[in-house]
C-alpha cells in the first residue's frame, strides 16, 4: 500500500509539478514523519536526518516546546494571519530579538517568507540607501531563486537563458581548494578579495550599492574562505561607498558554533544580514536585519508582503532562538 503511495506521488509530481522541482534519488522517497533528528519514509523506514529539509531544521523536527505552543495557539483560536498592518506580539518580539542578536549597530528587521525574499529586500535596501545600482556578488555564490536573486548567483546550473536583470557583477570566489589564481592557502595575497576591487574598478562607475556574500558559500560546495577574506572585502567595498550584506541563510542560527552569525567570526559588522532556513526550523520565515540608518532611507514608502511575520511563523522563529540558547546548541557544535 505504502509503495503504491510513493508511486502515486511520483506520478503526480511528474505530471503536474514544474520540471525544475527535481527530487533527490532515482527512486524518490516521501518523508512522512519527523521527530528529533530522525525522519521516516512512506514505508516506515527510519533515517538519521542529517539534511533537515535543506539545512532548515535547526532545533530538531517537531521540537516538543514548539509543538506544545502551536497546539495551545490552535486551542485558543489565536489569529493565524493578520498581516503587518496590525501589531503582532510574535512579529514585534522576534524583530527585537534579532536586532539585539546582530552585532555592531542599532538595527531594524524586515520579516519575509524565504531567504530569496530576504536577499531581494537586502539588495533593495543597499540600493536605495546608497543611490547606487551595482551589487558585487561572488562566483559560486547562491542567494535564491527569484529573478533578482538568481541574477546574483554565480552558478551556471541555476541560471536560465534570457534571464532578465542587471546591476550585478561577479568577483572570483575565495575558493582555496581550487584557487582561481593558482595561489596556496596561507601564503597567498588574498587575490580573491583584491578581485572585488578589480571588478568595481573595471565594471562599474566606481560607486557601488554593496557586496553580497555568504560567510561560507553553501550551495557552491561549502567553500570556506580564508579568515581575513571578509574583513578585507569589507574594507574594499567601504572604500567605494558600498554596504556589506552577509547572507546568513545557511550559516546563521549559530551553525558555525562560535557566534550566532558566522560573519562575526571574521570580525565584520555587516550592514545588512539576511536569514531564513534554520531561523524557522521548518516554518517558512526569513529576515533582513539592517543597520537602522540604511532601513531609515526607505521611510516614506510602503513595502508590503502579505504573510511575512505572520504569527505562527514568528512564534516558531522566536522559540527557535530561545531553544538555541536554553539548550546551548552553539556550545555543543
Ligand atoms: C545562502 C542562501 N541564500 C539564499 C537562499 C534562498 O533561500 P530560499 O530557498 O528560502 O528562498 C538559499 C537557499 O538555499 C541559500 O542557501
Amino acid at each position: 500500500m505504502e509503495k503504491d503511495l510513493r508511486s502515486h506521488l511520483e506520478e503526480l509530481r511528474k505530471t503536474y509539478v514544474y520540471p525544475t522541482k527535481v527530487a533527490l534519488y532515482k527512486k524518490p522517497i516521501s518523508l512522512v514523519k519527523g521527530k528529533g533528528c530522525r525522519a521516516w519514509d512512506q514505508d516506515g523506514r527510519e533515517y538519521l536526518d542529517a539534511l533537515g529539509g535543506v539545512v532548515s531544521i535547526s532545533v530538531r523536527h517537531n521540537h516538543p516546546k514548539i509543538k506544545k505552543k502551536m497546539m495551545s495557539m490552535l486551542a485558543e483560536d489565536e489569529i493565524q494571519h493578520s498581516t503587518h498592518l496590525f501589531l503582532s506580539l510574535y512579529m514585534e518580539e522576534l524583530a527585537e530579538k534579532l536586532a539585539k542578536l546582530a552585532p555592531g549597530f542599532p538595527r531594524n528587521c524586515y520579516l519575509t517568507n524565504s531567504g530569496s525574499e530576504a536577499n531581494e529586500m537586502a539588495i533593495m535596501t543597499a540600493r536605495v540607501a546608497t543611490g547606487e545600482q551595482m551589487i558585487i556578488a561572488l562566483r559560486h555564490g547562491y542567494h535564491g531563486s527569484t529573478n533578482a536573486t538568481l541574477n546574483l548567483c554565480g552558478q551556471a546550473s541555476w541560471r536560465y537563458p534570457h534571464q532578465g536583470g542587471g546591476g550585478v557583477a561577479h568577483a572570483m570566489a575565495p575558493y582555496c581548494y581550487r584557487c582561481p589564481f593558482g595561489a596556496k592557502k596561507g601564503s597567498c595575497q588574498l587575490e580573491c578579495a583584491e578581485d572585488v576591487r578589480n571588478v568595481v574598478e573595471t565594471t562599474t562607475s566606481g560607486k557601488v550599492a554593496g557586496v553580497i556574500a555568504e560567510p561560507i558559500l553553501g550551495v557552491g560546495g561549502f567553500i570556506d574562505p580564508p579568515t581575513e577574506y571578509h574583513s578585507k572585502v569589507l574594507e574594499i567595498i567601504k572604500s567605494f561607498g558600498g554596504c556589506y550584506i552577509s547572507d546568513e541563510v545557511q550559516t546563521g542560527v549559530g551553525r558555525t558554533g562560535d557566534s550566532f552569525f558566522a560573519i562575526e567570526q571574521s570580525g565584520v559588522e555587516a550592514d545588512v544580514i539576511t536569514m531564513a532556513k534554520g531561523l524557522g526550523s521548518g516554518a517558512p520565515i526569513g529576515a533582513v536585519i539592517a543597520h537602522r540608518d540604511l532601513a531609515e532611507k526607505l521611510r516614506g514608502k510602503h513595502h508590503f508582503n502579505t504573510f511575512g511575520g505572520d504569527p505562527y511563523q514568528s512564534m516558531q522563529a522566536g522559540m527557535v532562538l530561545d531553544i538555541i540558547q536554553e539548550e546551548q546548541l552553539m556550545q555543543k557544535m
